[in-house]
């Protein structure tokens, strides 16, 4: 698989650093790059190291567009479980990004928010590197397994699996929502580059799947297979099918 490149790190600090360092590259090539951000546990040690970097002057993102994968629906921007405000509470608080962008936890209407969230990321000439984390099911922002890749942004009930997973973050499991708006597979599949980030044991057998399985949708992190531009960074723990 020449299309894709897997660094095994040996924890999750070092997983954390060599994923901002990979970031930071890329804005120097292209300062005014268009990013494709996630949430969940995963990432959040990316961008305190991101933070760091930005305040010790290494790092830039002042002509920085960025799009989120994916927000709770309905959701308000104020609530903690948000991920408008995890992005505020881990990135864009501390940060000099010039814009961000995350689907409307808060429309009134779902179907238009995914139309134009989805016509906004055309028209800022398309991701330019995404960042993934992967879901215990497979899913990559909230692409749930199903029958077909969903394409582009749409509105998404979530699996019992994720409620479940997610539940930890919320006061208890009935507290979390139902549904979301999420790009879609072909979403993140048109992004120029793609970096997928799994650590700990938990995840160990779905990224072995997803890198090495069948390309299903009852699976939809293994489409990544098919992206020319795939960079995967995990520790060794996740890793430990894979090498
Ligand atoms: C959430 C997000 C995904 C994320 C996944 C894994 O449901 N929508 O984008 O990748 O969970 O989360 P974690 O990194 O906490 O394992």
């Amino acid at each position: 698989m020449s299309n894709v490149k897997i660094f095994v790190e040996k924890d999750y600090a070092a997983l954390s650093r060599r994923s901002a360092q990979i970031i930071k590259a890329r804005l120097e090539e292209k300062a005014a790059s268009v990013l494709g951000l996630a949430t969940g546990s995963t990432p959040i040690g990316t961008y305190e190291e991101l933070v760091r970097l930005f305040n010790a002057g290494e790092i830039d993102f002042s002509q920085v567009t960025a799009f989120n994968l994916d927000e709770y629906f309905p959701v308000t921007k104020e609530n903690n479980q948000s991920y408008a405000y995890f992005m505020r509470k881990n990135l864009f608080g501390f940060v000099n990004v010039k814009e961000t962008n995350i689907p409307n936890g808060e429309a009134k209407n779902h179907e238009t928010e995914c139309a134009e969230y989805e016509k906004k990321i055309a028209a800022s000439g398309g991701i330019d590197l995404q960042i993934l984390g992967i879901g215990n099911n497979g899913h990559i922002g909230f692409n749930e397994p199903t029958d077909v890749f969903p394409s582009v942004t749409h509105y998404v009930e979530l699996d019992a699996s994720t409620i479940k997973a997610n539940a930890r973050f919320f006061a208890n499991e009935s507290e979390v929502p139902r549904h979301a708006i999420t790009m879609g597979i072909k979403t993140i599949m048109q992004a120029k580059k793609i970096l997928l980030l799994a650590s700990g044991a938990g995840k160990a057998n779905i990224i072995r799947d997803a890198l090495f399985g069948a390309i299903t949708p009852a699976n939809p992190s293994s489409v990544l297979q098919l992206h020319h531009d795939v960079t995967v960074i995990v520790d060794e723990d996740a890793g430990k099918f894979i090498c």
